[in-house]
């Protein structure tokens, strides 16, 4: 299903029989809902708009109210919305010569047509999927001249786990490298109240002190100040204890080395202009990502690098 967002962006929805549902956003190729069986969402969205942007978001909305196609025509697509699952690409951070976290998240994406469609109940299929791709634009390929393609997968199983699979292919020229991430904005109850268990005794990169090298002692890791740190070499699954919500996300990974942990706490959160002061409170970013070492495609090679996420009661996760 293709709806347009309130200011004109495409949107691809998929729904499963049992009601559970995601967004993926051509804006950016971002996730930007990703709903339960019980229409829970289980992604974090700032609700907080920077003031910034509010008159063109506003002008946006009212051109394509008139039926006027905004996206294309006048504006540069703003910024990427703050939630979901922003896709980092080529760079992550401000680690490299261009903007923060790479072009990607700021471009428009195409439905890719000649991926295949899956639809629940297809060869006995129990998962429906679109595939979006992004290709670079002649200014992208001023500022990083590779030729690329890259495409994302979104599937939604009937149990309503999500998985994104992005594939990024070296299409002509000489090799290159970048860096990967989906930044992926969970939302919890109360950050005080989480724990993710999987990074004990890793080695992390805090972004907080010029990414020098530092070794996880604690147990499993609680927050109660500001975090910001890349673990490498970290296992295939990780959980994220939600407490108060009695709810555990699994994160599972393939093809992404690490795991960025993200939350900006109280005085970040009052220098961002699209967060409101108290919203740190409902997110943490856990983002499966290729930052320690970047990946290098020579031509004619591809990349895959596969994200799956589980939200289950806290009572079951003992399993997994
Ligand atoms: C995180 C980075 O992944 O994203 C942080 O580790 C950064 O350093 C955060 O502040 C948010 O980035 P942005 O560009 O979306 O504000």
């Amino acid at each position: 299903e293709v709806t347009k967002d309130w200011n004109g962006a495409d949107q691809v929805a998929i729904r499963s029989p049992r009601g559970a549902s995601v967004r993926v956003c051509l804006h950016g190729g971002q996730v930007v809902s990703w709903r339960n069986d019980r229409g829970e969402e289980l992604l974090f969205t700032s609700s907080k708009v920077s003031l910034f942007q509010l008159p063109v978001l506003v002008a946006r909305s009212y051109l394509w109210q008139c039926g006027f196609d905004p996206v294309t025509a006048i504006f540069k697509p703003p910024r990427a919305t703050r939630g979901g699952i922003p896709i980092c690409f080529p760079q992550f951070g401000n680690c490299g010569t261009l903007e923060q976290h790479g072009f990607a998240r700021n471009k428009i994406w195409t439905i890719d047509e000649e991926a295949p469609r899956l639809n629940y109940g297809d060869n006995n299929n129990n998962k429906a999927s679109v595939d979006i791709l992004l290709k670079p634009s002649e200014d992208d390929l001023k500022c990083w001249p590779h030729c690329f393609e890259l495409r994302l997968r979104v599937s939604l199983s009937m149990d309503g786990d999500l998985s994104l699979i992005s594939r990024i292919r070296n299409v002509n020229g000489k090799p290159f490298s970048f860096a990967f991430a989906y930044h992926t904005y969970l939302s919890v109850s109360d950050i005080s109240e989480v724990r993710i268990e999987g990074l004990e005794t890793l080695d992390y990169l805090d972004n907080l002190s010029q990414r020098e090298r530092f070794t996880e002692q604690g147990d499993a890791i609680t927050f109660e100040e500001e975090v910001d740190r890349v673990y490498v070499g970290s296992p295939c699954v990780i959980a994220v204890l939600d407490h108060e919500k009695k709810r555990t996300f699994i994160v599972r990974k393939e093809g992404l080395p690490d795991i960025v942990v993200w939350n900006p706490w109280e005085k970040k959160s009052k220098t961002m202009v699209d967060f409101g002061d108290d919203e740190y409170k409902q997110m943490l970013c856990v983002d499966a990502a290729a930052v320690e070492r970047a990946i290098t495609l020579k031509p004619g090679e591809e990349w895959t690098g596969k994200l799956e996420l589980s939200a289950v009661p806290s009572t079951n996760c003992s399993d997994h």
